[in-house]
């Protein structure tokens, strides 16, 4: 393996530029070329690479987002038109390619190596947390916390006006995100996909009303954005209870920000030992690096592709009783 290159693909996340950087520069320390392939799948089809060097990551470990940009392809999913990138892989001369992103993007860097036979290497980077193959992704931790700040200061107004506020978070059809937000936001309900059949709005209504009666001055309900429309919830909730209540959207800001201690160390961990791993496989080989109990692991991509990752529902189930 001489030459390998690497993209982000899908939704961005806070810590993707430290993955880049431990990508670059632990391929060249290991006698490597690398390239950058720009804008995910999408630049992949349009064949846009640019060499990457020691310096071309420079001055990017605190910056959120992704230099390499990322763009969605729907494009990718066919076959035929996979075909223009491998024409592109091969007038690189790539042998290996390490892709940095979500669980949708998993399926193409998989599509790659099942057309092709390159070898690819996936690191798990997505706000949602719902790769199954590791505990945590990368950027995760910095939209909790993005989160957990918001939730703070909505407590804030929410106590000055004695108000319920529902507080919509990303995840797409997952609850993870929320989850812990709510959990160490104190909320007083989470609603999340997993649990869909707890979204009862009387009986939410009724816990409010509840909560009001024996002195709390606010209400903050954490709900994942797979669960629906905050608005609706708020409207049906303040006919019902009577109490005035308000809702925010946080959407975009989540994806947003400088990286976490955590999100920049996920990134370079995961790049460091994606390029290792990627320099010692061979033709046909798909494999992914994550962290499973606090310890680095290299899944096969054909293993954990098709599997989903189960929400904490003893988390969810402690949050009931804190919240009485
Ligand atoms: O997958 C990350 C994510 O932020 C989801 O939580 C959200 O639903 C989705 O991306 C939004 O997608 P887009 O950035 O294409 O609008």
């Amino acid at each position: 393996m001489k030459r390998i290159a690497v993209m982000t693909t899908g939704g961005d996340a806070p810590g993707m530029n430290p993955a880049i950087r431990a990508v670059v520069r632990t391929a060249i320390g290991n006698g490597l070329e690398v390239a950058g392939i720009e804008e995910g799948y999408s630049g992949l089809l349009e064949g846009m690479f640019r060499e990457m060097d020691v310096s071309s990551v420079g001055g990017i470990i605190n910056r959120g987002g992704t230099i390499l940009r990322t763009v969605r392809s729907k494009d990718f999913h066919d076959r035929e038109i996979r075909q223009r990138a491998y024409i592109h892989l091969e007038s690189a001369k790539i042998d290996g390619v390490i892709s940095i992103g979500g669980d949708g993007s998993r399926r193409g860097l998989y599509a790659i190596t099942k057309d092709t036979g390159i070898p690819t290497c996936f690191i798990p980077a997505s706000i949602d947390n719902d790769v199954y193959g590791t505990d945590y992704t990368i950027g995760y931790d910095t939209a909790v916390n993005v989160g957990l700040d918001a939730i703070d200061r909505i407590r804030d107004t929410a106590g000055s006006h004695e108000r319920t506020f529902i507080v919509e978070v990303m995840g797409r059809e997952h609850g993870f995100l929320a989850l812990e937000i709510g959990l160490t936001g104190g909320a007083e309900v989470i609603m999340i996909p997993e649990f869909k059949e707890d979204v009862d709005i009387k009986k939410t209504a009724a816990k409010l009303i509840q909560g009001f009666k024996r002195g709390k001055s606010s209400n903050i309900i954490v709900m994942a954005e797979g669960v629906g429309l905050s608005s609706d919830v708020a409207a049906k909730l303040e006919k019902i209870t009577g109490l005035e209540t308000r809702y925010t959207v946080l959407g975009y800001i989540q994806r947003g920000g400088t990286p976490t201690a955590m999100s920049r160390k996920l990134g370079l961990m995961f790049g460091y030992e994606a390029v290792k791993t990627l320099k010692g496989m061979k033709k046909g080989d798909s494999r992914m690096v994550g962290i499973c109990g606090n310890k680095l692991k290299v899944s096969e991509m054909k293993n954990v592709i098709s599997k989903e990752r189960a929400i904490d529902a003893y988390a969810y189930k402690m949050n009931k009783i804190f919240s009485l």
